[in-house]
């Protein structure tokens, strides 16, 4: 069983964005261009001054980006140069900066008329770039996820259950929530991964991650709790606002 959760509070949005780049230059300098450094990333607001930190000097010149892969762990249904796309997010805030040497990056194609098609091509793209196939799963180095107030991650919104049966890596589903469709990665997919990062920042998200982290009585586990890698560890980076429900002896 893999410890519990490593949580650290930092003062705000940027001290989050200066750890979790911390991470990723720690995870890359253990890759090669052979043996890849595969990182999943988040869509969404938090994690953007990260990005942008790491494709800004000097920052961008302690990675070797040509040892990364980039992936998305969800998107929303819109083409890459939209302003939703989380795609669109990392090619504007990391790709571009980062020209010539910007890393391989695969899209879930958001513009798909048919998303139940897109997300199993890109399922069966994760499988042959990893070379994983049932029951083995790809386990990414390093997942990056964010939280919603409602404790949703990735695009697994309260409510949605996805059978694991077959195993599913990524799936197209309705969120009633946002009336709309999106594409995300499963559990499965999360819990595959070796080491895996929520960067929570806002007010708005401290009772999603006291529910999350420290929840009281019979409270509906949220979707972020079920990420709990089967053997890897997660990382939760939390500013103080999103931090400030959390019990003192968790929040270090
Ligand atoms: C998305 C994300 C989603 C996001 C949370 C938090 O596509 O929106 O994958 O899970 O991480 O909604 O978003 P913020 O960082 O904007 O608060």
């Amino acid at each position: 069983m893999t410890p519990g959760p490593i949580v650290r509070v930092v003062a705000d949005v940027a001290e989050i964005a200066r750890f979790a780049a911390e991470e990723l230059v720690a995870a890359v300098s253990r890759a090669t261009r052979e043996r890849p450094c595969r990182v999943l990333l988040s869509g969404g607001r938090t994690p953007e001054p990260m990005y942008r930190l790491l494709a800004s000097e000097p920052t961008r010149s302690r990675v070797d980006w040509s040892a990364v892969e980039c992936y998305f762990g969800d998107e929303r249904p819109v083409p890459p140069d939209h302003p939703d796309s989380n795609y669109g997010l990392v090619k504007r805030t990391l790709l571009e900066p980062l020209g010539l040497a910007s890393p391989r990056a695969y899209r879930i194609r958001g513009e798909a008329s048919d998303l139940d098609l897109a997300a199993r091509r890109y399922e069966a793209l994760l499988r042959s770039r990893f070379a994983a196939y049932p029951p083995e799963d790809p386990s990414f180095d390093l997942v990056f996820l964010g939280l919603g107030a409602d404790g949703h991650t990735a695009s697994l919104f309260p409510g949605l259950v996805i059978p694991d049966d077959p195993p599913r890596l990524v799936v197209a589903a309705w969120i009633e929530a946002m009336q709309t469709r999106r594409v995300t990665a499963t559990d499965r997919l999360l819990n595959a991964g070796r080491r895996v990062l929520f960067l929570v920042s806002g007010r708005d998200k401290a009772s999603a991650a006291q529910r999350t982290l420290a929840p009281e009585g019979r409270a509906e586990p949220t979707p972020a709790s079920r990420v709990a890698p089967r053997a890897g560890e997660v990382v939760w980076i939390l500013d103080r606002e999103a931090a400030s429900a959390l019990p003192k002896a968790i929040a270090r």
